[in-house]
């Protein structure tokens, strides 16, 4: 009996083992077969305008309004180990308080790879405001485009498919005519 039980636990014991070297070698794989993205994103409008703060009903919070054109292949990141990108245009500045921003106000789930050469021309998707009320003193914004790679097997990877070739400036806020 006991000898039994013993070659079960081994053949299980190896049984996972086999499996854990497998598992660690097609995420290696699929790491090490990935390409590289191609794309551009080119931001062709951005508007400030003042507005009430969402929680704060008599506080004037600023939100920016972006107008973009982005294109991008990501083909490359789609093989057997790929089960989705979470692709999403992201703001980096740094405020007028030295702090450090990154927002996303665009995003899109890409689930095929026939889906993975986009060309969008369109605006934010999310409200994009200043957490310290004003853009103004802002350093120019980078907007670049990037992905999660969730794949079936290992860890989900980042990475940055394009960015615009200059950091654009806010402009000064307008009042919104509503
Ligand atoms: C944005 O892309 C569209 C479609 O590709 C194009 O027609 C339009 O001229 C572009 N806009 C700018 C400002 O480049
Ligand atoms: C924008 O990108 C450039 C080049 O990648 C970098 O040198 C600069 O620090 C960035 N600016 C901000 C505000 O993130």
């Amino acid at each position: 009996m006991h000898s039994i039980y013993a070659r079960i636990n081994n053949v299980s014991a190896t049984l996972s083992t086999t499996i854990m070297v497998l598992l660690t070698a097609i995420a290696l794989s699929s790491f090490i077969f990935t390409g590289g993205p191609t794309g551009s994103v080119e931001v062709t409008s951005v508007k400030v305008f003042s507005g009430e703060a969402r929680r704060y009903p008599h506080r004037r919070q600023e939100y920016a309004f972006v107008n973009f054109n982005i294109t991008a292949d990501l083909t490359p990141l789609f093989n057997w180990n790929t089960k989705q990108l979470f692709v999403y245009l992201e703001a980096e500045y740094t405020n007028a308080k030295g702090v450090r921003n990154e927002v996303v106000f665009w995003d899109r789930i890409v689930r095929r790879k026939e889906d993975a050469v986009i060309a969008v021309s369109g605006k934010n998707k999310y409200p994009f405001r200043e957490v310290s009320a004003k853009f103004k003193n802002s350093t120019p914004a980078n907007y670049t485009l990037k992905y999660n790679l969730m794949p079936f097997v290992g860890m989900l990877t980042y990475g940055e498919a394009a960015r615009v070739t200059e950091p654009i400036d806010f402009p000064l806020a307008r009042e919104r005519v509503e």
